[in-house]
């Protein structure tokens, strides 16, 4: 039998996602919103193979938003661009549930799955930030649980929507006359909590069916929706023993959804730096977190918990108490900072710089980094990783150094051996409910 293959998403983010990526002087000012630059990193990681490229995103910007936020690629037009200069590589978009409408988001994913022959995937989120609601004139930001019920809902009509055309539906017999089969196009008329969808829509399913459903938000609501409605989960644990102990949480409420646990893929996040010795790395590291301003480490820190400020603390006595701040934004991760600061008594600066400055456990050589990667992925902390770039030039040293060990060890592809984003990441293509039932009749 094949040995299991590790999976990789590239997470591009032009000037970064640390607060000081920017002020490097390598990194290009410009890079968040630059095409070449997205290009270039695009054609990086598929040249190492890569299962996809991840575009994260958010919906609510202030003075005090990382720089990266504040002009930034909207994820599906950059995508669309990408499509035309990849070939293989999947290309995943961020697009919350909470600010959009099902018909809008089934229409534009599918069109990016037809138009990159099948490569394309959806990342779910419900939005994090209160702001986000004074965007878009629907009055209060929904509460956690409330956003959740309504992902759970957008997220089925949007399935609904693209099962609207059986794969055989467009008949093109021009001597005949018929450009379709009617009785294989199928309304939804979903009428919800939430929303109220006729369909049919008007794009057919792709190569691939339909997108890859990723879900992004680790909470229990997070949990259960992935468990029951995604294909490939994106989390952020910090510890191999906290991914482990979601990877199994994540497989075990999937087969509780009579789901096969192999087709629910878990990908932490990884952000790398690797360098040809030990200190090499480490100075890479240094180099970046010098760079970091500590009132810039506090406005980073204060985003999770609704722009909370946190200037008015001492910043070397404990980490304060805060109550629920936090419940209603980055819950996971807010829960997660608040604990480890009180059970390693952690101090303000600390958990500022911590949060602010990317540094991993995967910091060392390529050969170093390789064997973190390799234990996470055969002891059950992970099915792959979506790699950020922490460090200038995170992801070609990733490339360079880092893929041809794994590829050596026979965990990683040499070559891709299908062209969608399903047949990369192991997923059967699914079957349209439609067809489905007039089979099993
Ligand atoms: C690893 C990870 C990545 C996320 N990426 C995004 C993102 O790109 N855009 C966004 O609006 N929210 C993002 N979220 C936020 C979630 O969608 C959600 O709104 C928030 O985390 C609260 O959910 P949770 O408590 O279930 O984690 C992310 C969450 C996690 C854990």
């Amino acid at each position: 039998m094949a040995k299991r293959q590790l999976k990789l998403g590239a997470n591009l983010n032009g000037v970064g996602n640390s607060i000081s990526f920017w002020r490097h002087p390598s990194v290009p000012i410009n890079a968040s919103v630059s095409l070449d630059f997205y290009k270039e990193q695009a054609k990086i990681a598929e040249k190492g193979k890569f299962d996809l490229l991840f575009i994260a995103d958010g919906l609510y910007i202030n003075e005090k938003s990382n720089p990266h936020f504040l002009n930034r690629f909207e994820p599906l037009t950059l995508l669309s661009a990408l499509a035309s200069v990849t070939s293989h590589i999947g290309l995943v978009g961020t697009l919350s549930t909470s600010y959009s409408e099902p018909f809008t988001v089934a229409r534009q994913f599918a069109s990016i799955d037809q138009l990159s022959g099948g490569r394309a995937g959806w990342n779910v989120v419900t939005s994090p930030l209160e702001g986000s609601a004074l965007n878009f004139g629907k009055g209060e930001h929904p509460d956690h649980a409330l956003r959740y019920e309504i992902a759970e809902e957008h997220l089925s009509v949007v399935k609904g929507l693209w099962d609207s055309w059986e794969d055989d539906a467009f008949v093109g017999d021009k001597a005949g006359g018929v450009f379709f089969d009617p009785s294989k196009m199928h309304p939804l008329n979903h009428k919800g909590a939430f929303f109220a969808v006729q369909g049919p829509l008007n794009v057919a399913r792709s190569r691939q069916g339909y997108p890859v459903v990723f879900q992004a938000g680790s909470s229990e609501p997070g949990k259960q929706l992935a468990a029951k409605s995604a294909d490939a989960v994106y989390t952020a644990p910090e510890t191999i023993e906290e991914a482990k102990a979601f990877y199994q949480d994540v497989k075990v409420r999937a087969a509780a959804y009579g789901r096969n646990p192999d087709h629910i893929v878990i990908m932490p996040s990884l952000g790398p730096i690797v360098g040809r010795t030990q200190e090499e790395a480490e100075r890479k590291y240094e180099e970046i977190a010098e760079l970091v301003a500590i009132d810039q480490a506090l406005l980073y820190l204060g985003r999770y918990f609704e722009h909370y400020d946190f200037s008015q603390f001492p910043l070397d006595e404990p980490f304060p108490d805060l109550g629920d701040l936090g419940q209603n934004s980055f819950r996971s991760t807010t829960d997660k900072i608040k604990r480890e600061a009180k059970e390693q008594g952690l101090t303000l600066r600390q958990v500022a710089l911590r949060a602010s400055t990317p540094r991993t456990g995967f910091i060392g050589t390529p050969e170093a980094v390789a064997d973190q990667i390799q234990q996470w992925f055969e002891e059950g902390a992970a099915d792959g990783f979506n790699v950020r770039t922490v460090v200038p030039n995170g992801l070609a040293d990733f490339v360079e150094l880092v893929v041809p060990i794994l590829q050596e060890r026979g965990i990683f592809r040499k070559d891709y051996e299908g062209g969608t984003l399903r047949s990369h990441l192991g997923l059967p293509v699914p079957q349209n409910r439609y067809a489905k039932t007039a089979e099993q009749v």
